[in-house]
């Protein structure tokens, strides 16, 4: 089922194709992507954005692939199921949970909608899910 585009929080934004600008189109993700996959788009604010898919689904977060060290964009390695920080070595687990420094923090999170086939992000404002957190480091 789609979720209604609504326009309000000017926050929403289209995740848009790296290369072409273009927005992504959730059929080319699904298509693309593997199993257990994390595709890189750019979202809010042109930040660089990872869409998670998870046995053959796109998960309703994303991770803003900013890494909480020193704003590097961390590798998916998808041999290892986990993201490598080229510039210090910090990794994160397929969620984005740190479990490696020195990045201090989790990759933060992104809401993810789908409108007509395409992509929608929007700010994360609520509780990290995966530490409890209810006052996350990027609010
Ligand atoms: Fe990622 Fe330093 S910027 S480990």
């Amino acid at each position: 089922t789609l979720t209604p585009w609504t326009g309000a929080a000017l926050a929403e934004t289209f995740a848009v194709d790296e290369v072409t600008g273009k927005p992504v189109v959730i059929a080319d993700v699904l298509q693309k992507a593997a199993s257990l996959d994390r595709i890189l788009v750019r979202g809010i604010d042109n930040n660089p954005t990872y869409l998670l898919v998870d046995d053959g689904k796109v998960s309703d977060f994303a991770l803003r692939a900013v890494c909480t060290h020193m704003g590097c964009t961390p590798d998916w390695v998808a041999g290892d199921g986990k993201f490598e920080c080229p510039c210090h070595g910090s990794q994160y687990n397929a969620r984005g949970e740190v479990v490696e420094g020195p990045a201090p923090e989790n990759l933060a999170l992104v809401h993810v909608k789908i409108d007509d086939g395409k992509v929608i992000l929007d700010d994360w404002n609520e509780a990290d899910f995966r530490n409890g957190e209810t006052d996350p480091w990027w609010i």
